[in-house]
């Protein structure tokens, strides 16, 4: 069984988890109303992402006898003023999220809770790749996103991204 503390914390991150694919779906209603599909695309195959993330932490909670229990999802609140904003606000959320997952980790360690150090292994990896793209988003929309062609181009760049789930995953 697991620690009390640290089961709460997981269940509580599914639900964080299932608000980050709430709040990039909508980054991705923002952009495809500006006509952004490309940028709609990208936020949709992260939302997908952010998905299956609490589905892996659900599933780690019910392989060791943790019964879920739902919240409500928070509405997304952000408002935006320009195409940038959505691509500062992911950045700041992948930080935000790199931190409770790092809270997770720091409790399960001072509990000598191995096996959820072992699951939580992915995910730190996960957001470290997670955090990068982010920033890449923002470092790109810098130097390219003013100019219409650059704008264009970076459009049909975001629009190629392919949603593959993940092969391996956590230890379960
Ligand atoms: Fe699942 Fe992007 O954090």
């Amino acid at each position: 069984m697991l620690h009390e503390k640290i089961a709460a914390m997981l269940n509580e991150q599914i639900n964080k988890e299932l608000y980050s694919a709430y709040l990039y779906l909508d980054f991705a209603n923002y952009y495809a109303d500006e006509g952004l599909d490309g940028f709609a695309h990208w936020y949709e195959v992260q939302a997908q992402e952010e998905r299956d993330h609490a589905f892996m932490i659900r599933r780690y909670l019910i392989n060791n006898g943790h019964r879920v229990v739902f919240e409500s999802v928070a509405k997304p609140d952000k408002s935006f003023h320009s195409h940038l904003d959505p691509l500062l606000a992911g950045y700041e959320h992948e930080q935000y999220v790199t931190s409770l997952i790092t809270e997770i980790y720091h409790e399960a360690a001072g509990k000598k809770d191995y096996r959820t150090m072992q699951f939580l292994d992915w995910f730190i990896k996960e957001q470290g790749e997670e955090e990068t793209n982010a920033d890449d988003m923002v470092k790109k929309y810098k130097l390219f996103g003013s100019d219409a062609k650059g704008l264009y181009a970076l459009n049909s760049e975001l629009a190629a991204r392919v949603y593959t789930p993940s092969a391996t995953g956590p230890a379960m």
